[in-house]
């Protein structure tokens, strides 16, 4: 798609989390790079596995973009130091860290979820998006400003039919991360915003789903899904959460912070 109006030309942009789990598929963080990138902007990509950020970054520059890859665990301070210094390096500047890294991981209700995998989702996604606004907060107030974009899911809100406890309280905890950050940071010209993803069918969520043994049996449970969606009775694709994390990263969402922005088709509307 030739985007043509390059809103973020000149911009410096992190993604954490720019891989996908199914390393060639489009996830969330990587449509999201490949978008930034199309619109004119340098994009560090950033992942746990090193392939994945590779992948990333090839598509962009197989296009034509400008791309880097690094290796971080998002939650690591000294790892996600680096990234700031590796970014600086690069550009000069961090315009938007887009803190994406997030895993559900457990099912259940406290009584049935160990404490391992409490910890673990706790870490990965609060922790993570805690930890790139702490590493990149000094520059962007050095520089003048930027812009945080966090991701949450609609199950900080809703639930479906088994519990999601711990991802649950992981999302709406970076929700409320995301406003208690837009409320203070705003007189430091850091804009502080968070989407909401009802569901984008990337590869991991693919997976997530794929709990039946037939591909016609799967091919049900999506479609069962697909029917509650009020937009159409369609799934997102990780696009559609790309050209929302694009407005938002621009200059056009200038007045914009402390929104947790829905892309759910409806979804949040909707009786699940
Ligand atoms: N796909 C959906 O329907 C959906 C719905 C709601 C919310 N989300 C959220 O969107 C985000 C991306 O989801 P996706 O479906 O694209 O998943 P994905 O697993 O394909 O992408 C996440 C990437 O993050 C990387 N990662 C994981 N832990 C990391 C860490 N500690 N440090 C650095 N990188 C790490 C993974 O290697 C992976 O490449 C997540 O925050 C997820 O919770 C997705």
């Amino acid at each position: 798609m030739d985007y043509g109006s390059r809103r973020l030309d000149g911009k410096s942009i992190v993604v954490v989390g720019a891989g996908s789990m199914g390393l060639t598929g489009w996830s969330n963080g990587k449509a999201c790079a490949a978008v930034y990138a199309r619109e004119g902007a340098f994009v560090t990509c950033v992942d746990y596995h090193l392939d994945r950020a590779e992948e990333a970054a090839h598509v962009i520059t197989a296009e034509g973009g400008r791309a880097i890859a690094l290796r971080a665990d998002a939650a690591n301070q000294a790892d996600m130091q680096s990234v700031v210094t590796k970014a600086l390096s690069e550009t000069g500047r961090i315009d938007v860290m887009h803190n994406n890294v997030g895993v559900g991981r457990s099912k259940g209700l406290p009584d049935e979820v160990p404490l391992e995998d409490w910890n673990f989702e706790m870490t990965q996604n609060i922790t993570s998006a805690y930890m790139g606004t702490r590493v990149v907060a000094p520059t962007m107030r050095q520089q003048g400003g930027g812009v945080i974009i966090n991701t949450s899911s609609l199950f900080a809100l809703r639930f479906i039919k088994r519990a999601t406890t711990a991802y649950s309280v992981s999302k709406a905890g970076v929700e409320a991360l995301t406003r208690s950050c837009a409320a203070f940071y705003g007189r430091d010209n850091i804009r502080v915003n968070c989407i909401r993803i009802g569901f984008s069918e990337t590869p991991a969520a693919l997976r997530y789903l794929d709990t039946s043994t037939t591909e016609e049996e799967r091919q049900a449970q999506l479609d069962k899904t697909r029917t509650k969606v009020p937009l159409r009775g369609e799934h997102g694709t990780a696009f559609d959460v790309a050209h929302a994390a694009a407005f938002l990263a621009s200059d056009l969402a200038g007045h914009i912070t402390g929104v947790i922005l829905n892309v759910d088709g409806g979804l949040e509307c909707a009786a699940i």
